[in-house]
């Protein structure tokens, strides 16, 4: 009895919350690096200071992410801290694409730091220039530790926060994050109630008035709430949108989305 009890206890004590999770608080980062003249680079929450003397930070690096062959090799990397204003394109384009895929650094401007890593002005505050100093093994990602050789100010400004990201654009992690949680978009707290389309003001029994969600990134589109970004009304239901619509934040096309 006493061993049903203590494994009864167990499971209650094991069921985590991974909600708890989420009230870690982080900035959001573009991480850069390059090797004779190939940039690389990805959007990290999973950046912070180690130590002061030398002035040292780490980042985690999904061991899939094309950016992590770079840094290893060239042993330099840069962490610029993105402004609040940053475009979602922006992050999309970094967060969500792979460098083998597109060229992620068109129109974005950048320096050769002292290290020889780029580092980034667009939609950017500061940035931190870095030589790779030791890494760990974690399984799906490294944990990189670089020490920091040159920095710089380059506008006063609020910098973007994950949890501001994460409320303006009902973002979940994606899975290279180490933020990552399996189905999170279908966790019941972040599903809302279907709206019946006879409450949906210009729509008919036919329309298709299911959520969708973005394959790419995992962003919804509600027809009740539209996508006021690129003027589509509120209760446009996902096939009446126009052949041309792309996901807001990855920029994926309409047949990347399935409904929910
Ligand atoms: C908000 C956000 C936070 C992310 N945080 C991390 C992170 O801390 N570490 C990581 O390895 N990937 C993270 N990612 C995923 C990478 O940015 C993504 O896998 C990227 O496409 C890798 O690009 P690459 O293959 O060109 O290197 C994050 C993505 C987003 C959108």
């Amino acid at each position: 009895v006493k061993l049903a009890i203590n494994w009864f206890i167990f499971g209650i004590k094991s069921f985590m919350d991974y909600r708890a999770f989420q009230h870690l608080s982080y900035g959001l980062y573009l991480v850069a690096t390059a090797l004779n003249n190939r940039k690389a680079g990805y959007i990290a929450n999973t950046v912070f200071q180690v130590t002061s003397k030398p002035p040292r930070v780490a980042v985690s690096c999904h061991k899939e992410n094309e950016s992590l062959k770079v840094i290893l090799e060239s042993k330099v990397f840069s962490v610029n801290v993105l402004a609040k204003e940053t475009p979602a394109g922006l992050i999309g384009n970094f967060g969500y694409m792979s460098g083998s895929e597109i060229d992620k650094f068109a129109g974005i401007e950048t320096i050769s730091g002292i290290t020889g890593a780029p580092v980034v002005s667009s939609s950017c505050l500061a940035w931190l220039d870095c030589r790779v100093e030791e890494t760990l093994d974690l399984g799906t990602h490294m944990l990189i530790i670089g020490q920091v050789a040159d920095s710089a100010v380059l506008a006063e400004g609020e910098p973007l926060t994950y949890r501001y990201y994460r409320k303006k654009f009902r973002m979940v992690s994606p899975v290279h994050a180490p933020t990552y949680i399996e189905n999170e978009k279908l966790h019941p707290q972040n599903v809302s109630e279907k709206q019946p389309a006879a409450d949906i003001p210009g729509t008919s029994q036919e329309d298709d008035n299911e959520p969708y969600i973005c394959a790419i990134c995992g962003h919804i589109y509600r027809p009740e709430e539209g996508d006021p970004s690129v003027g589509i009304p509120p209760g446009t239901p996902f096939n009446k949108l126009p052949e041309e619509y792309r996901c807001p934040i990855c920029n994926a096309g309409k047949d990347y989305f399935k409904p929910m």
